[in-house]
């Protein structure tokens, strides 16, 4: 690609060297120092280019996480002494399916591991291929199938998260604006009143690094923190939760990528000649089925929803964009997703695609998941552009994630209306993903 200088691809070579820790890669130096799910799924997608064998040891490494019951876990934290307040936090161990090795959260993330697996299969010949869906068949059956046992206790399609972090997109507008009105401990709604915030400040990490204005509030991670504390509660078992469904959605994120990578699912089991489960393959379609009911006709937009009530959350997010990627619905509604896109109103910034459209309330350009682009959420579109046959827009926003990269640097995410550096520099993903743009 002669307009991208090698240097871009080398730099961004070096930027996963930085991170690798033998046998995952650590999103981001200080910030980010344990495994993240989706983010080693990403962070694969680009090492393949590199070396298919650290590509498969990344996402391998996975299963050392994976709790006896299927959950793939979001964290797997370092056992170094430093970061025993991480893990002593979540106390994964309160729960008997837990890995006993090793400390993880206890909740989930986007499963991307299907399509993580694929891609590294993409590289391989026909009988290496064949061994390493072998190896990763079984993990992902287990996975899928604890989706739908656990999280879809109605079997209605749609599986539900319990914590705004299992959306990837940790402060997205819809997911907060129900904590807001739903869900602030009373405890938080006084320290906001009495503005206390800056004495929560004082004992954060992340804002060491970062400026203030680029993450989450104070009020908001105590929000989260609360949440988690109720998981930890009931040891994250997920009767127990239920049982008391305060907060439970049916996250569009986590579904569009849930149904892609059931499609995956079922590529790999037919190159084994295996048989899916039985009542597996009935609960995958019936999630196809199910998105369509996250289509508002009133406002022309996909929705997350609230579990128990099924009422759509309308507050709009780039999470209506993900249908795309889906892949399962209609021609006709891709093509209004993709005039959303486009809209200078909406989606249609200089560096698109910021995370809330422009013209929200919500909308902050550089403050973490209300507003930027974020790379990882761009190749996700353009993979499903792609698939729809909008080449002309996909390869158009390839070449805009690229150029805000070259521009900018590999940081965490990016300013939608001036291209500038926000969050993290030196992102893991930012950079694996931009290796295998660079290489499409
Ligand atoms: C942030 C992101 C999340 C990601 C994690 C590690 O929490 O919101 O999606 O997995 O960082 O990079």
């Amino acid at each position: 690609m002669p307009e991208n200088p090698p240097e871009l691809l080398q730099q961004a070579v070096s930027v996963l060297a930085m991170n690798d820790q033998g046998n995952y890669t650590q999103p981001a130096h200080h910030l980010y120092p344990h495994q993240w799910l989706w983010d080693s799924c990403f962070i694969a997608i680009g090492l393949r280019h590199l070396d298919l064998e650290r590509a498969k040891t990344e996402v391998l490494s996975l299963r050392r996480g994976q709790w006896h019951n299927g959950m793939l876990p979001n964290i797997i934290f370092r056992d170094d002494r430093e970061y025993r307040t991480d893990r002593n936090m979540w106390r994964s161990w309160l729960n008997p399916y837990a890995p006993s090795n090793i400390t993880t959260t206890g909740i989930t993330q986007p499963p991307m591991l299907a399509e993580a697996t694929v891609r590294i299969g993409e590289g391989l010949s026909p009988p290496e291929r064949r061994l390493w869906y072998g190896m990763m068949y079984p993990t992902l059956v287990d996975y899928h199938q604890w989706m739908y046992n656990e999280r879809d206790p109605h079997q209605e399609g749609l599986v539900l998260q319990i914590h705004p972090w299992e959306t990837g997109l940790d402060n997205t507008p819809p997911w907060i604006a129900e904590l807001h009105d739903h869900l602030m401990p009373l405890w938080i709604r006084l320290i906001e009143k009495w503005r206390l915030d800056w004495l929560i400040n004082l004992f954060r990490r992340d804002t060491k690094s970062i400026p203030m204005d680029q993450r989450f509030s104070a009020i908001e991670s105590l929000a989260m923190f609360s949440i988690q504390l109720r998981l930890r509660r009931k040891a994250f078992d997920i009767d127990r939760i239920l049982d008391h469904a305060l907060f439970s959605i049916e996250d569009l994120n986590f579904n569009c990528i849930l149904i892609r990578a059931n499609t995956q699912l079922r590529e790999i089991a037919k190159l084994l000649h295996a048989d899916l489960p039985p009542g597996l393959e009935k609960r995958m379609k019936q999630t196809e089925k199910a998105l369509e009911s996250l289509w508002d006709p009133e406002t022309a937009q996909y929705y997350s929803r609230d579990f128990i009530t099924h009422r759509l959350l309308k507050t709009p997010s780039v999470a209506t964009l993900l249908p795309l990627y889906a892949g399962t619905i209609s021609k006709e509604r891709a093509a209004h997703l993709v005039n959303l896109i486009e809209n200078k109103h909406h989606f249609g910034a200089l560096f698109p695609v910021p995370s809330v459209p422009v013209d929200s309330d919500w909308f902050h350009p550089k403050l973490y998941w209300q507003g930027p682009t974020w790379v990882n959420i761009n190749w996700l579109i353009i993979d499903g552009l792609k698939r729809y046959g909008f080449d002309e827009q996909a390869e158009k926003l390839k070449k805009k994630t690229i150029e805000v990269v070259k521009k900018s640097g590999f940081y965490e995410y990016f300013d939608p209306l001036t291209g500038e550096p926000a969050g993290a520099n030196h992102f893991s993903w930012t950079a694996a993903l931009a290796i295998d743009l660079l290489n499409q």
